[in-house]
């Protein structure tokens, strides 16, 4: 599917099918996260079929149903971003093998989980993944005047470039961001203070660049 069709079809969705993930999409999964591992140097840890654990780290979020599988991403806060991009990255790949997830910023006590969490580190997000009961629903969204900035000629991709940062997630659905571009080069910068903004700034980023193939600095 085009990268811009599979961003459409996305939306956050929290309850799940009780139905385990088939052999050859655990395989398909795996092996992108290894990969996503490799590339990132992210500590990436998916777990399947933990009830308990998930029980545990979603205790604050009522309206989760069956979620039994994740992927955790382990580390230090200043890996924020890069989380985000290579978390949505994730969050996609599954999306086109007809998996539905949610990402889920938690504070969780790590004794309750399978997780290995060295000295330091912490669990920065979790994006929990299943059989989605339903494909979700379109979330509301600005407007690309209200995300967006031009300095200089507008490139001719650039318009469909903050369309793809609008249907990204974003915590609490905040979209506090901004992409500007100045003579054709691309920050995305915070706009404003929220929750986990930094996370969020990794997801625009790699909408931006999923779509229109062409580099975004994120300025935290
Ligand atoms: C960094 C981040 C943290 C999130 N944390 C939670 C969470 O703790 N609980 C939850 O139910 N949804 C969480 N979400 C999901 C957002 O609420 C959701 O992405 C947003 O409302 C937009 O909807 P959509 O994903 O369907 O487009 C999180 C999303 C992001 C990007």
């Amino acid at each position: 599917m085009e990268m811009m069709e599979l961003m459409k079809s996305r939306h956050s969705v929290r309850r799940y099918l009780e139905k385990p993930i088939a052999e050859d999409l655990r395989t398909a999964i795996n092996n992108y996260i290894d990969k996503t591992r490799q590339e990132s140097g992210l500590n990436i840890q998916v777990c399947y079929d933990e009830p308990r654990a998930f029980k545990t780290l979603l205790a604050h979020y009522g309206s989760f149903r069956n979620a039994v599988n994740y992927i955790a991403f382990v580390g230090k806060k200043e890996e924020q971003t890069k989380v985000g991009y290579y978390g949505e990255a994730i969050v996609l790949k599954l999306q086109e093998l007809g998996i539905n997830t949610c990402w889920v910023a938690v504070s969780y006590s790590k004794r309750k989980t399978a997780l290995k969490i060295n000295k330091g580190e912490t669990i920065l997000c979790v994006i929990s993944f299943g059989y989605g009961e339903t494909q979700g629903t379109m979330h509301r969204s600005k407007k690309a005047a209200d995300v967006s900035e031009v300095i200089g000629e507008k490139p001719s991709w650039f318009d469909a470039g903050v369309e793809a940062a609008l249907l990204a997630p974003t915590a609490v659905n905040q979209q506090r961001f901004k992409v500007i571009c100045e003579n054709g080069v691309i920050t995305i910068r915070p706009n404003g203070i929220g929750y986990y903004v930094n996370i969020d700034l990794g997801i625009i980023k790699y909408h931006f660049e999923a779509v229109t193939k062409k580099k975004a600095e994120v300025i935290n």
